[in-house]
């Protein structure tokens, strides 16, 4: 079973599912990080360099290349879902979990960060709240649950993700 990951920049996807695959004692694969070894660059390098849309053709083939391998927890970027092509097939492939959080959370786990391209504008934490009001009902759409992630420790969120599988 590929168990995956949706939600929101800063929601908790690669920090809960490395975790997540120790206890299920299954790789842990990070899709970002496989897109930027096919890239050869970090994102924002690529966004700045070719643009959004090559981004997400790259995505999409290599969300299709990861649900057709092995078992394993895997944390896909925030914008996966976008594509209703994506959609479709994170749910078919796996058991998909969607890590809410709220925009203010988002932002204050973010708020320093420098690797995101969507965020590095002159109101993030506004982008943050434009983003969700667009994606929240399509991380929904695409996820067999939905995990509140709010305050919990990162083990009791594991926990209750575990309890869904
Ligand atoms: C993106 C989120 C990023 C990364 C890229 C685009 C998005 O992943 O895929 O910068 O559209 O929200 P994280 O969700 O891991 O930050």
């Amino acid at each position: 079973m590929i168990v995956i990951l949706v939600g929101m920049p800063g929601s908790g996807k690669s920090t809960a599912g490395r975790q997540l695959a120790r206890r299920l004692n299954q790789p842990f694969i990070d899709s970002d990080a496989v897109i930027e070894e096919r890239m050869g660059m970090p994102i924002r390098a690529y966004f700045d360099a070719h643009g959004e849309a090559a981004f997400r053709d790259l995505e999409q083939q290599t969300l299709a290349d990861l649900c057709q391998g092995a078992d394993c927890v895997l944390a896909t970027g925030g914008g996966s879902v976008l594509r209703p092509e994506n959609r479709d097939m994170l749910k078919s492939h796996g058991v998909v979990m969607y890590l809410r959080a709220s925009p203010d959370q988002l932002y204050r786990r973010l708020k320093n960060d420098t690797k995101r391209p969507l965020l590095q504008v002159a109101d993030p934490l506004q982008a943050l709240r434009d983003l969700y009001a667009q994606r929240d009902p399509l991380y929904r759409d695409t996820a067999h649950y939905v995990i509140e992630t709010g305050r919990p420790s990162l083990a009791m969120l594991v926990n209750k993700i575990l309890m869904q599988i």
